[in-house]
């Protein structure tokens, strides 16, 4: 997989890619991960990439072209299967759309900053916008950081036990179950007998119903997301 992300504050997303599992990732060659700096494309000779938004009101907005100027570069040089806005009115970021991102080839990010980009290049360019939370951030790049981090994780060889992505929260709308190691005994509390009996269906069948328990007083929304809560 390949990754582009288009930021004016590189800097803020060269640690999240520079550690652990990500960090991994990258160096085996399962994913790269391309920071572009708007101001490279800037077309004034300020190397200005935020102006004044039409009809006044506070804040500035992210220019038209210098973002175009940018996506008409890496477009020609391939295709991307999604060109994503990081924005807090995009879908909020759930879990299936993360599993669905992974298996693609190419993705294309853009990090809003200030007021957010000219409404033009969301019309013209962008095929996803994507919140992580209803909240705002000052930019889009650490929604990007962990939109990056949700994906790459899931890559055919990033987690060392490969099965152990499925058993995460929220894979199949569900939380997931309480887990221990040692010590058995922790400041008077133990580990439930069923964890050490070696029973590895009576094992299952507890985390199962353990996961239930909490996702139905936790987050009962994910077992009937119809419902109102
Ligand atoms: N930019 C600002 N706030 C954001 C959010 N909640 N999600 C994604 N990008 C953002």
């Amino acid at each position: 997989m390949r990754i582009d992300i288009v930021t004016v504050l590189p800097e803020l997303l060269r640690s999240p890619f520079d550690a652990s599992i990500l960090k991994r990732a990258i160096d085996s060659g399962l994913v790269s991960v391309h920071l572009h700096n708007l101001r490279d494309y800037a077309t004034n000779a300020y190397k200005q990439v935020d102006d004044y938004p039409f009809g006044g009101g506070a804040g500035m907005v992210l220019m038209a072209e210098p973002i175009d100027r940018c996506f008409s570069e890496l477009t020609a040089q391939r295709e991307y299967d999604e060109i994503i806005y990081m924005t807090p009115d995009g879908e909020t970021l759930r879990q299936p759309a993360v599993n669905a991102l992974s298996l693609k080839k190419n993705l294309l990010i853009l990090c809003g900053h200030y007021k957010g980009v000219d409404q033009r290049i969301r019309d013209l360019w962008i095929t996803r916008e994507i919140s992580i939370g209803d909240y705002v951030l000052s930019g889009g790049e650490l929604g990007a950081a962990v939109l990056c981090d949700a994906i790459i994780r899931l890559l055919p060889g990033v987690l060392g036990d490969e099965t152990s992505a499925l058993t995460d929260t929220f894979q199949d709308n569900l939380l997931a179950p309480p887990i221990y190691t040692r010590p058995r005994e922790f400041r008077g509390l133990s580990v439930p007998e069923v964890l050490t009996s070696g029973h590895s269906g009576k094992i299952e069948a507890w985390r199962e119903e353990q996961a239930h328990l909490r996702t139905r007083e936790r987050r009962p929304d994910l077992l009937d997301p119809g419902e109102d809560h």
